[in-house]
């Protein structure tokens, strides 16, 4: 056994959260290490789906939406004030639905009606590309310049004219961890709005939205909350937003008395009316069951895990692929680092399906990133050590 291999296995002996491997449906002998774009399937969903399906649907038909044992229409704000737990989010401020593009437009328009006589958006220069679009698209709808900067450089940019500033809490290409309190706070200084994607953070490691005075913040719930493909996004607003926030996409089930099918629109109440359409419900119940795998799990032993597994995997990186065209992108200081590994080297394009034809699964993202994200529920320090020894067989 090498010193590499007694480490990983003296690692995973001591993981309080061994036993969260079981919550999931691996394939026997894949290292699943892309969860970072579609979690694992956790192990409760295939039966709730079957539940969903035979008795919720084909039994309780229309009577599904508000009978006791099923009450799809609660879902929506059931499921948020669940996700508002692994948030730092009070009760009260968190829905699930429609997908995080359509969250990201309805709120950085609803943050800039906030701030009307300011003229700026400021979004991140590295910013996922449907963030940066929509970012656009909103701008020249409401007249705002939209300007692009780095996290980094974000200080010298505020001015008394920013409406608001749209970052994500982790850069999804390099896996960095932005300083969301510390950049919340600066923001509110010339009093502009901030609006947080989490889509790489929920269910990746502790967040305090509340405690952090974050306005908004949106996210995805399919990578670290393990939802399922296409699973419905969460929208979070802050409860001293509610009262006068307007979102563009005035929906009906975000109307203060949805069944009197009135002509014109009147928001609910609270974050109600951060509803829009029919909630997806086949895909609420998925990611219903499939957030099981979160109770009883405490979020600052999930971070140590998960930076107790990065931190192993630059470790095997180090040591195994010296000398083989290999860079580590992904910052080395823990405090810097989501729950991602990112490595450059100029045959990543070839080399990330050559490593899953040997059952090791990342992700690429051209023209030379290789991209590895670490679930800290599911993910062993074994995975880590086998990843880096395959891209090791693979450059030999
Ligand atoms: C930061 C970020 N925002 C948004 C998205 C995707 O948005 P949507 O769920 O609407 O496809 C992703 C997907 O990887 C992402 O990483």
């Amino acid at each position: 056994m090498t010193m590499l291999q007694g480490r990983a296995s003296e690692l995973d002996e001591a993981n309080p959260l061994r036993h969260c491997r079981e919550r999931f449906l691996l394939p026997e002998g894949t290292t699943y290490l892309d969860g970072n774009s579609l979690g694992a399937l956790p192990a409760a969903v295939p039966a709730a789906m079957q539940d969903a399906v035979h008795r919720q649907w084909g039994t309780g038909l229309i009577g599904s939406w508000f009978a006791e044992d099923a009450a799809w229409w609660g879902l929506p704000q059931r499921l948020g004030d669940r996700i508002g737990t692994l948030l730092g989010a009070a009760a009260g401020q968190t829905v699930v639905g429609d997908s995080t593009s359509v969250q990201i437009f309805n709120t950085l328009t609803a943050a800039a009606r906030l701030r009307p006589h300011r003229r700026v958006l400021l979004t991140d220069a590295g910013h996922f590309p449907t963030d940066a679009y929509l970012a656009d698209s909103v701008g020249e709808m409401l007249g705002l310049e939209v300007r692009r900067v780095t996290p980094r450089e974000l200080r010298a940019a505020l001015t008394e004219d920013v409406a608001v500033v749209a970052f994500p809490a982790v850069d999804f290409a390099t896996g960095e961890c932005w300083d969301i309190p510390g950049l919340t706070a600066a923001a509110h200084e010339v009093g502009a709005l901030v609006v947080w994607d989490l889509c790489h953070a929920a269910g990746a490691f502790e967040l305090a939205l509340d405690a952090w005075n974050v306005d908004f913040a949106v996210g995805c719930t399919y990578k670290y909350l393990s939802g399922g493909p296409g699973a419905p996004a969460f929208v979070y607003a802050a409860g001293r937003h509610h009262a006068t926030m307007r979102q563009p996409l005035t929906g009906w089930t975000g109307h203060a008395d949805p069944f009197a099918m009135r002509g014109t629109y009147e928001a609910a109440d609270g974050i109600g009316r951060a509803r829009i359409g029919t909630p997806t419900v086949l895909s609420m119940l998925a990611l219903e069951a499939a957030i099981g795998a979160f109770d009883d799990v405490d979020l600052a032993t999930l971070r140590a895990q998960s930076l107790s597994l990065t931190g192993f995997f630059i470790e095997c990186c180090d040591e195994l692929l010296d000398g083989r065209g290999f860079e580590t992108v992904t910052p080395r200081e823990p405090e810097r680092r989501g729950s991602q590994v990112t490595l450059r080297h100029p045959e990543a394009v070839k080399l990330v399906p050559a490593a899953a034809e040997r059952g090791v699964v990342g992700d690429k993202r051209e023209p030379d990133l290789l991209r590895y994200g670490f679930n800290a529920l599911y993910n062993t320090h074994a995975d880590a050590l086998r990843a880096a020894t395959v891209l090791a067989e693979l450059t030999a």
